[in-house]
């Protein structure tokens, strides 16, 4: 039998009680004091603050409330609300200022972060056309390159992967490559290893598939089932991917295993040589999972692609004998519960998209939340972390949300990842 769900109500704020969740209506959010519209009575104060605000009527949410409004207002409530709410409320608009600076902040770093992230893209693409060309310098650029990206990873700040939300996305495998770097060297420096095979790990996950470029464009992009010839030439990749790589000695011979051995599998599934667990080289292995996961993640067709959740959990069950089982389960440390990416709705009913992780508390991402009231660009984006309260109810498939939460939570096709390009503290060390 369906439940009854109690419709939504109007409720005169002299009649709020401790455990009424309420809504309110008509105010923006920097026309409140509140940080958020929606939330549960914990305290007193609040029903006084709403009243020294001049707030007669709330909307009560009975299926979120502990409680029943009150039937009538009690007169020591009314009385109060007229000569002790002043404080409360200079407090609570403080502690919003407060966190309206933090917000600003964190927008700058979402943009210095966005801002790297193309420049490392835009390198990466000039990089990949020169060593396509056989231009040796091109080579020697990957090195450079890998080293200021992978010494980023080795910094003692916490590298905090964070979600790229870009309007559009032209189709390339620059996003593709950078998100494999991005997530191998997460998982690599999740296992402790050290800056000289970080480097090494940086090059040849940014390389993995530069093979592909001497493939037929027409067996890349083809739809349904690839036939034997097409998928003998695909599975070619990886050794046009060294061929082209090794005409220069700038390339390290261990970052070309990893172009050689990323869709090896730990139970000899995989190929270009079906070889096993101990035979496959640890860096390939790393190699091996971000490129999956991303794979999944971001399909040709949007539509087809796993949310990140649904990712980790298909690798996890169907695909466990490709993995390392140990370097898997690290992966999945690293990302958490609720990878960036995933969409959330909060226990106090907001809808948002986590964009970042919190390494120490994976309970508590940073989520961007939905409010038509905010343009987009400017969305609110808070720290799970700061408000104790507040948890995640559920993840929710991004296809299940109306349009306009769906366009507003993510202006993009492809989830991408980068790391914060600063350390906060010193402003320094920004990828090239
Ligand atoms: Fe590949």
């Amino acid at each position: 039998m369906p439940e009854f769900v109690i419709p939504e109500y109007r409720v005169a704020t002299d009649r709020l009680r401790i455990g009424v969740f309420i809504r309110l209506e008509g105010l923006k959010w920097h026309e409140h004091p509140f940080l958020f519209k929606n939330f549960k009575i914990a305290n007193d104060d609040q029903i006084k603050t709403l009243q020294e605000l001049g707030i007669k009527e709330v909307i009560c949410v009975p299926g979120k409330s502990d409680c029943t409004p009150l039937k009538e207002a009690p007169q020591s409530i009314a009385r109060d609300a007229t000569t002790t709410g002043k404080s409360v409320v200079d407090e609570l608009w403080r502690i919003k200022q407060e966190r309206v600076e933090r917000l600003k902040k964190q927008q700058e770093m979402i943009a210095r972060c966005e801002k790297s992230y193309i420049a490392s893209q835009e390198r990466i693409g000039q990089i990949m056309t020169g060593i396509a060309a056989a231009d040796a310098n091109s080579v020697e650029d990957v090195a450079a390159f890998a080293e200021s990206f992978s010494a980023h990873f080795l910094k003692d700040a916490e590298s905090t992967l964070h979600l790229m939300r870009f309007a559009q996305q032209d189709e390339n495998i620059y996003y593709h490559s950078m998100n494999v770097a991005v997530l191998a060297m997460m998982l690599g420096k999740e296992i402790g290893i050290q800056a000289e095979e970080m480097k090494i790990l940086c090059q040849g996950a940014l390389f993995h598939d530069i093979g592909k470029t001497k493939i037929d464009r027409k067996v890349l992009v083809k739809e349904g089932r690839l036939n034997r010839a097409e998928m003998d030439f695909l599975k070619m990749h990886p050794k046009y991917g060294i061929d082209l790589l090794a005409f220069s000695e700038a390339f390290p011979k261990l970052a070309l295993f990893i172009v050689y051995q990323h869709h090896e599998a730990v139970d000899g599934s995989g190929y270009p040589k079906g070889i096993k667990g101990p035979q496959i080289r640890l860096l390939s292995k790393l190699v091996t999972i971000a490129n999956t996961y991303d794979n999944h993640c971001n399909k040709r067709n949007p539509a087809d692609s796993l949310t990140p959740y649904e990712a980790l959990s298909y690798m996890f069950s169907k695909e466990k004998g490709v993995f390392d089982e140990k370097l898997l389960s690290a992966f999945i440390k690293c990302l958490g519960i609720y990878p960036p990416g995933t969409v959330v709705q909060l226990n106090n009913g907001a809808i948002g998209m986590v964009i970042a992780v919190n390494p120490q508390d994976q309970l508590h991402p940073s989520v961007l939340l939905y409010d038509p009231e905010i343009p987009s660009k400017d969305a609110l984006v808070i720290d799970m972390q700061d408000d104790p309260d507040l948890k995640i109810a559920q993840s929710i498939r991004p296809a299940a949300l109306p349009p306009q939460i769906f366009d507003y939570l993510s202006p993009r096709t492809r989830i991408t990842y980068y790391v914060n390009p600063t350390d906060a503290s010193k402003g320094e060390g920004a990828p090239p």
